[in-house]
């Protein structure tokens, strides 16, 4: 059974915007999916699918085989979300607090959730800022923070919302290194790019969305000459050399 099942998918707005127009589409576990698309194609309203956050105007999404509009507590422990604006994410006093936060409300024991805390740190390499306000990090590192805090509730898919969005170099290259480390550790995951620069590289699989519809679904470097007609620029890397080059090289 595939990890995740939409089916006919189509979210319409109160105002009338149809924002996602019929998607079908299976994601297998452990994957590393792209989902790439103009400003106002849809990526972020499909991820919110996911996890429930939204509730579809028609069709289907199911995770492990069970629909998230009959049991979204179900699919938020399954799918974690970065979202795009991580001030709206981070909520603790302290980097530590912000990570606690999310399995405080599981109802594990004490031993549990600092055991959570302290993996998610280490695994975000946030250990050293753990007593910080998280006012006081970098971009990078929040963006790093948000992610702990998905992580500390153990799900098997963590969802990214443009998550090189406002960083500098150095935040691009620790946030794509913990993202491959996830998928390494066996993290199914879905990130959503308007820039295929950072991370085409790595990704196993390249979803393209046009006006809320899923136009291309292929390997990212089987896309390379059918994105610009939806609105996508090609990496620098395969326009002057014909391949995709990691961003970390
Ligand atoms: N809350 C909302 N109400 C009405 N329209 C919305 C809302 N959120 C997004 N949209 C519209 O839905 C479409 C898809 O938006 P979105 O999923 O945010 O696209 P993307 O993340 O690809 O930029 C756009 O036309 C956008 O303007
Ligand atoms: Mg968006």
């Amino acid at each position: 059974m595939p990890l995740i099942e939409i089916e006919h998918l189509t979210h319409r707005f109160a105002d009338g915007t149809c924002a996602l127009d019929g998607i079908d589409l299976t994601v297998e576990a452990g994957a590393f999916v792209l989902i790439a698309g103009a400003n106002g194609s849809g990526k972020t309203t499909l991820l919110r699918h996911l996890n429930g956050l939204l509730h579809a105007s028609s069709g289907v999404v199911r995770i492990d085989g069970v629909s998230v509009a009959k049991d979204p507590a179900r699919a938020r422990r399954r799918v974690g979300l970065v979202f795009q604006d991580v001030d709206t994410q981070i909520v603790g006093e302290t980097v530590a607090d912000d990570v606690a936060f999310g399995p405080e409300n599981l109802g594990l024991s004490r031993a549990d959730i600092q055991d959570r805390v302290t993996a998610a740190l280490d695994a975000m390499d946030l250990t050293a800022a753990a007593d910080l306000p998280p006012h006081l990090l970098s971009g990078g590192q929040k963006r790093r923070l948000a992610i702990a805090g998905v992580l500390a509730m153990d799900p098997r898919i963590i969802a990214f919302d443009e998550p090189f969005s406002n960083l500098d170099h150095p935040g691009v290259r620790s946030v794509l290194q913990r993202m491959i480390d996830l998928h390494a550790a066996g993290k199914t995951l879905i990130v959503t790019t308007h820039d295929l620069d950072k991370v085409a590289a790595h990704a196993d699989r390249l979803l393209v969305l046009d006006h809320g519809r899923l136009v291309i679904d292929d390997y990212p470097v089987a896309c390379m000459g059918r994105i610009e007609r939806h609105g996508i620029r090609q990496p620098c890397s395969y326009r002057f050399g014909g391949k995709l080059e990691s961003w970390l090289n």
